[in-house]
């Protein structure tokens, strides 16, 4: 029988795709979408939705009952801009919805747990170049904060009590299909956009600002090998570090120039320019690489030319 899968979250920029990735392989029946928001059409009109609060414990927990789930993946949380403007909402969002997933495996009503962290682990005291697996992390958001403090509690519930957590750092993901959810990478979107929209963009970071970063289709594949992977391989419970590409604005326009050549950017850096400046600019991923095999796939020009086919396709532009 194949496995039953809850995806929490799902109408979000990653859930979205992830959602329609693993009803492709496992069946749409099998996969139960879940938010407190109606998603895309496509999402929408391609299997299972139920409306459910991740902060709801009885909500999860009947939905687990009900669909007889065994694996969740909880997409649901409140990204790095956004939780700085609503500190303990976001801490709220992000810890009481992982306690109960957590729960609900330790309980043995799940067999799987899928949770992302972030780059946002990291902080200024990090090393900003080819980020070690394990180093100083000191991070300064709130965001960040919740992601550590996730990290200790899945590799703890893990330790103590046997869950199968696993979890991927992930860098910033750049997509089409979906609109980013208020974090600090998202300049790596609007940009695609506003290059085709209107031929100019105003990024809020730094010409200068690297940053690590991965197109969709990576990450999802990521996820997704992550959780196939022989638990005894996944020898990380706390988060694997996981790279593609760095780049800064500046080099993201040039790629984008092949392709429109007239598109002109300028700069006027906000709040987010201190939460980008406390990450790394790239991430030593070699424990993913070594324990379950991943191999990123795309570059930033063939990002490029995905990026913009796909949001002419998609959004009309
Ligand atoms: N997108 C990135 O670049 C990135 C990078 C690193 C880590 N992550 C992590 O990946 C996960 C998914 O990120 P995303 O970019 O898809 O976020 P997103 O903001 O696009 O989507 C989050 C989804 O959760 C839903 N949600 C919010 N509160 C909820 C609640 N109480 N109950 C149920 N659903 C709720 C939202 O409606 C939204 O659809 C998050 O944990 C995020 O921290 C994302």
């Amino acid at each position: 029988m194949a496995s039953k899968i809850l995806i929490i979250g799902a109408c979000g920029q990653i859930g979205t795709e992830l959602t329609m990735a693993l009803r492709e392989k496992v069946g749409n029946q099998n996969v139960i979408a879940s938010d407190i928001r109606e998603g895309s059409p496509e999402l929408m009109a391609s299997g299972p939705f139920e409306v459910a609060d991740a902060t709801n414990f009885e909500q999860i927990q009947d939905l687990v009952i009900q669909y007889e789930i065994d694996e969740v993946y909880l997409m649901a949380a409140m990204l790095s801009a956004t939780a700085e403007k609503f500190p303990m909402k976001g801490w709220a969002l992000n810890m009481n919805s992982l306690f109960h997933v957590l729960n609900l495996a330790k309980d043995k009503k799940l067999s799987k747990v899928f949770w992302p962290s972030s780059i946002a682990v990291f902080g200024p005291t990090t090393p900003k170049q080819d980020t070690p697996q394990t180093t100083v992390m000191e991070p300064t958001t709130v965001y960040g904060i919740s992601k550590q403090a996730g990290e200790r509690w899945c590799e703890y519930y893990h330790n103590k009590f046997g869950v199968d957590v696993r979890s991927i750092r992930y860098p910033g993901l750049i997509s089409y299909k979906t609109l980013p959810g208020g974090g600090t990478t998202d300049y790596a979107v609007e940009i695609y956009h506003e290059a085709l929209k209107n031929k100019k963009y105003t990024s809020f970071l730094k010409e200068d600002t690297e940053l690590p970063m991965m197109f969709m289709d990576d990450a999802i594949r990521a996820t997704i090998s992550l959780m196939e992977a022989p638990a005894e391989n996944v020898k990380i419970r706390s988060s694997y570090n996981l790279a593609a590409l760095n780049f800064t604005p500046e080099t993201l326009t040039k790629a984008i120039k092949k392709h429109i050549p007239e598109f002109e950017i300028d700069y006027a850096p906000d709040f987010r320019q201190a939460i980008a400046d406390s990450w790394p600019s790239s991430i030593d991923d070699s424990r993913a690489r070594e324990d379950w095999g991943w191999q990123h796939e795309f570059d930033i020009d063939r990002m490029t030319e995905e990026m913009l086919e796909g949001i002419k396709e998609v959004h009309h532009v």
